[in-house]
């Protein structure tokens, strides 16, 4: 099988770095952000603009915006969760913000401190804001797959919510798996009535491999139409307000799927394996992604010799 493209979006100094309890030295974050674009992303989420007594690990992310090599091509994000963050977002100027709600009730409170409709009420004024400012916006459906608290989140109101944030004038959606609770019967059902409120180039899909369902649940979604994923470096990640959440899908594991079945990507995969060796001396322990640690298909290795 060889099919379209597809585009991986990196966010490991976002959602990785969000959830580590070491905070990551903001050079060592700049440096990693600057390779990271090098090996190929036209996408990158560099980090948050959030609180930082909630996520102390991103409370640098102004000085790691203004650290950053600007490597043309590539759209640098930050994710943001309130007007405050995007006022906050433009003054570093970001090329795009992703505002983030979550479907469920209970883990939009627990992550944002409010009602998912208060969150999307911030969304509309910070709309307002950004009227003009040359940015791009993406919105994103946190737990849209099932909630860590409540369960099952029905189809038809992660799609209400979509369709609120296309009224707003939100350019891009992404629907996210925030806890790794999505199957792949699941995902190619919502894909398939997401990609009729948003075209492929602007729906994003973002996995987490809690279950190990992460790359099953990627093809799922590019057999029924999609074509952008996150993805972060080493298989880091996690959302620090949902229990039990672990990394998401890892990009080089995902690259390497992609070449092997002829889908391109436009990223250097050995590159990408050299930085993800890399991140045990960022974060302090072994990271989950296993290409890294197995070598490509094609990494043969010598014949034993007889005794
Ligand atoms: N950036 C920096 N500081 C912010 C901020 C932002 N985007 N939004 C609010 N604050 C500050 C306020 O200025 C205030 O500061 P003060 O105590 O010095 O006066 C303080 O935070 C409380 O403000 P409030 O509006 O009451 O926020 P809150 O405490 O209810 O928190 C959020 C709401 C959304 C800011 C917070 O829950 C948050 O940052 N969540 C993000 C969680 C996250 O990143 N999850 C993982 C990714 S999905
Ligand atoms: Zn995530």
């Amino acid at each position: 099988m060889t099919g379209d493209a597809m585009l991986i979006q990196e966010v490991a100094t976002r959602d990785g770095f969000q959830i580590e309890p070491v905070f990551v030295e903001t050079a060592d974050k700049v440096a990693l952000i600057d390779a990271l674009a090098a090996t190929g992303f036209s996408r990158i989420e560099v980090s948050s603009f959030v609180s930082p007594k909630a996520v102390p690990a991103l409370a640098d992310a102004a000085e790691v915006f203004a650290g950053i090599k600007r490597r043309p091509g590539t759209v640098y994000v930050a994710l943001v969760p309130n007007p405050k963050g995007a006022e906050r977002a433009l003054a570093a100027k970001v090329d795009e913000v992703n505002l983030v709600a979550s479907v469920s009730e209970t883990h939009n409170r627990a992550n944002m401190g409010m009602t998912p409709a208060a969150s999307i009420e911030g969304f509309g004024r910070i709309m307002e804001t950004l009227k003009g400012s040359g940015l791009s916006t993406n919105a994103t459906v946190a737990t849209a797959f099932g909630c860590p608290f409540e369960g099952d989140q029905p189809a038809d109101k992660v799609l209400a919510q979509v369709e609120r944030y296309l009224a707003l004038g939100i350019e891009g959606v992404t629907l996210a798996d925030t806890t790794g609770m999505a199957n792949p019967r699941q995902v190619e059902a919502l894909v398939a009535r997401a990609l009729a409120l948003v075209p492929a180039g602007r729906l994003t899909l973002h996995f987490h491999n809690t279950r190990g369902l992460g790359l099953a649940n990627v093809l799922a979604a590019y057999g029924a139409g999609a074509r952008r994923f996150d993805a972060a470096l080493g298989g880091l990640g996690g959302c620090p307000f949902a229990p039990g959440a672990t990394g998401n899908i890892c990009t080089e594991d995902l690259a390497n799927m992609a070449e092997e079945m002829g889908i391109a990507t436009g990223l250097d995969l050995e590159a990408l394996i050299g930085l993800s060796r890399d991140l045990p001396r960022l974060v302090g322990h072994d990271v989950p992604g296993q290409v890294a640690k197995a070598g490509r298909p094609s990494d043969l290795h010598p014949i034993p010799q007889a005794a």
